[in-house]
């Protein structure tokens, strides 16, 4: 691919040309929102890892069921989702508003592609809301203040990054972010994490992601488990722990044919 190639094209941002992280994991998902740069990587990376597709449905599943532990034992209200991706089926306000139709979602990212379908994210319940930050995840004090439009940070948040940290690739800059964010939240708000992994996955997953810093944007990178807990620091991790997404609390509905582990972590944990 030509260097020029890989600019961002119109004041949007949004380049159809280069394959973007939100639309090969919308393809990846099933979904419909990807261009041809977009697929053509997408099956790349499946060629090489073909368990890709399995750690996209098993985050997703593992978002609905920290959303549903989160709005429903955890009984929190308000839910501050950055690094969405397009929108796609039980987006966090549909799973949370589902349990507690009070609740408010906030939502952030940084992709063109995704501020443009976000519309599909702000179909509130009446009681409750749902609002969208159009933001990089370093910019936490902008996202901090928008976000104080709709949520209440002297009440409990979910924070969620799910594969968003994997895109900060300097582990000491995503410590920083994690810090500052749990830092505005108060006592009984809750961190939610998923993170790609090579502890699980794999020298198939480690040549897909090298593939995909060749050929796609934004870089990834992956950790271990004694990063991903780096993250939790002062934080209370709920069972079971810092695990395969797909075992955090499994339930019936989640198994059909989907492997029992993937290489993606999932963790819960609890600002005491
Ligand atoms: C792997 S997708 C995950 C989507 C969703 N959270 C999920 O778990 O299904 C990662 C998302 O993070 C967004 N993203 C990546 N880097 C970001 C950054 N620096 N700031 C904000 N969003 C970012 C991408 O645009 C993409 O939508």
């Amino acid at each position: 691919m030509e260097e020029d190639e890989r600019a961002p094209i119109g004041p949007s941002g949004l380049n159809p040309g280069v394959a973007h992280n939100a639309r090969v994991w919308n393809y990846w998902l099933g979904g419909k929102d990807h261009y041809p740069a977009d697929r053509e990587v997408g099956e790349r990376v499946f060629g090489m890892f073909p368990g890709i597709v399995h750690v996209a449905r098993a985050d997703r599943a593992f978002l609905g069921r920290a959303v549903r532990h989160l709005a429903g034992e955890a009984g929190i209200r308000q839910f501050l989702d950055i690094g969405t991706g397009l929108p796609t089926v039980d987006n966090t306000h549909e799973v949370a508003q589902r349990m507690a139709p009070d609740a408010r979602i906030v939502y952030v990212d940084n992709d063109p592609m995704v501020l443009v379908h976000a519309r599909a994210l702000l179909t509130s319940t009446p009681e409750g809301a749902t609002d969208y930050v159009d933001a990089d995840a370093r910019d936490t004090g902008a996202i901090l203040k928008a976000a104080a439009g709709t949520l209440d940070f002297d009440r409990p948040v979910a924070v969620m990054l799910l594969g968003l940290l994997n895109f900060i690739l300097d582990t000491g800059e995503a410590r920083g972010i994690v810090r500052r964010l749990m830092d505005a939240v108060p006592s009984g708000s809750h961190l939610v994490l998923t993170h790609p992994t090579l502890e699980l996955g794999g020298e198939a997953n480690a040549e897909a992601m090298r593939f995909w810093n060749e050929h796609a944007t934004p870089p990834i990178t992956a950790r271990g488990s004694r990063e991903i807990a780096g993250f939790l620091d002062g934080l209370e991790v709920l069972e079971p722990g810092i695990v395969s997404c797909s075992r955090w609390r499994p339930e019936f509905a989640d198994l059909g044919e989907a492997p029992s582990e993937v290489a993606q972590f999932g963790v819960v944990a609890r600002k005491p």
